[in-house]
């Protein structure tokens, strides 16, 4: 699913070393279908060649504040096209020309015309990203809007290691998806649970399931790119947690910890989506120390697990309540019970044993069962993940008050 197709994006690069990281920085974005247009600072052109840019984003680069073609600005015209720009890597000489406003390169003209969303990855060592006076620009440009991403800890170019580290690749994307994104989920707070619960037997063993947490985890993305602030509690994970602009990720294990943590969670949460495949059972002890073979085979006692939706359910009747239902027959009936029998506004169901549905695939294809009076219910087509995200996240802002 490409997230910026048609949409044009500007990438200034600044002289850092990190410079040529801005190369992986256009290259994703036009994987995401973003018009890419780079505007390397003359030091940065030291660093990366103006030719390895065009070639990357298939579009001259804009180079000089002094440029004119064919009697138009270049620079000019691209601050009015440009949906969104990005400095990647921002140094800090760059960072404080952008708070006073200079405007003795390319990228810092256009800047001065653009009136969009500017997102700033700032590369430099620590001390210099430490420094008062770099600190005091970049409190300026937050203050006017500028949404920072890094820097990050981690090894810099003198060899130590410090906080001055460029963000990674994707993250820099992602913010740009975020930025681009429509913003119908502004300012409501989500819960989400993802991924399957771990139920200890002993130090070495557990009881688990086959969850991925992706579908979970691209629903909370999903909301957090439109405007939504989104905590996932989440068992361990098959799949990465993106770093989304207003995603939180809670990490939990058994089912015990996932139920605290969402309880802990749930109380001013405008909608909790349940998507975890939680353990319906658990061990009623774990043993100590490492159950050995010569005691002969264990006998385990399990006990029920807290239903979480079903709790939320009875509790929380102001909340939007979400439930997923993961069958292997019956999907409708059996999604229509839950979400009637847990109290939720809606149901998502799938059938885990169909091929390109369920567990470790990245596809999927999902009924959504409604409440009777809000319309009928309906299958989905089959779907990645991600779009079937985007359809489950339009559905959600039905049931909003
Ligand atoms: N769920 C939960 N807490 C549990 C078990 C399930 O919150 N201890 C949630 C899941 O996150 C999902 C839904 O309930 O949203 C799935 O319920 P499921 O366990 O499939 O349904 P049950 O009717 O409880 O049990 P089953 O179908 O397994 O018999």
């Amino acid at each position: 699913m490409q997230r910026l197709q048609g949409m044009h994006v500007v990438v200034g690069v600044a002289g850092s070393i990190a410079a040529y990281r801005a190369c992986d920085v256009v290259r994703g974005l036009r994987a995401q279908g973003a018009l890419v247009r780079v505007a390397p600072t003359k030091n940065a052109q030291a660093f990366v060649t103006p030719l390895l840019f065009e070639a990357l984003s298939g579009r001259p680069c804009l180079l000089t504040s002094l440029d004119v073609d064919q009697g138009r600005i270049p620079h000019v015209e691209e601050a009015y096209q440009a949906g969104v720009v990005v400095v990647c890597p921002a140094s800090a000489d760059v960072l404080a020309k952008m708070a006073a406003g200079f405007a003795d390169e390319a990228i810092l003209s256009l800047l001065l015309s653009f009136r969009g969303p500017l997102i700033i990855a700032p590369a430099m060592e620590t001390q210099m990203w430490e420094h008062p006076a770099t600190q005091t620009n970049v409190a300026t440009l937050r203050a006017r809007g500028a949404v920072f991403i890094g820097p990050v800890v981690g090894p810099l170019a003198s060899g130590r290691t410090g906080q001055g580290r460029l963000a990674e690749v994707d993250d820099v994307v992602e913010a740009v998806v975020a930025a681009l994104s429509p913003k119908d989920f502004n300012g409501k707070r989500v819960l989400v649970t993802a991924g399957p619960t771990v139920e200890d037997l002993d130090p070495v063993r557990s009881l688990t399931n086959r969850s991925s947490g992706k579908m979970g985890v691209m629903v909370a993305r999903e909301l957090a790119l439109r405007g939504a602030l989104v905590d996932v509690v989440h068992g361990p994970l098959k799949v990465p947690l993106p770093n989304t602009p207003g995603l939180r990720g809670i990490p939990v294990r058994s089912a015990q910890e996932m139920a605290e943590a969402v309880f802990a969670g749930a109380a001013d949460v405008d909608i909790a989506i349940l998507a975890a495949a939680v353990a319906d059972f658990t061990p009623r002890t774990v043993a100590p120390q490492k159950i050995k073979k010569s005691s002969g085979p264990p006998v385990v006692e399990l006990v029920p697990t807290t239903d979480i939706l079903f709790t939320l359910g009875q509790s929380q009747r102001s909340l939007v309540l979400v439930g997923f239902a993961a069958e292997t027959e019956d999907v409708e009936r059996r999604a229509h019970d839950k979400r009637e029998r847990k109290g939720c506004a809606l149901v998502i169901g799938n059938d885990v044993s169909a091929a390109g549905s369920g567990f470790d695939v990245d596809t999927n294809r999902v009924f959504l069962a409604r409440d009777p009076l809000r319309g009928a219910s309906m299958w989905l087509p089959q779907l990645s993940k991600e779009e079937a995200a985007v359809a489950i996240v339009d559905e959600l802002r039905t049931l909003l008050p």
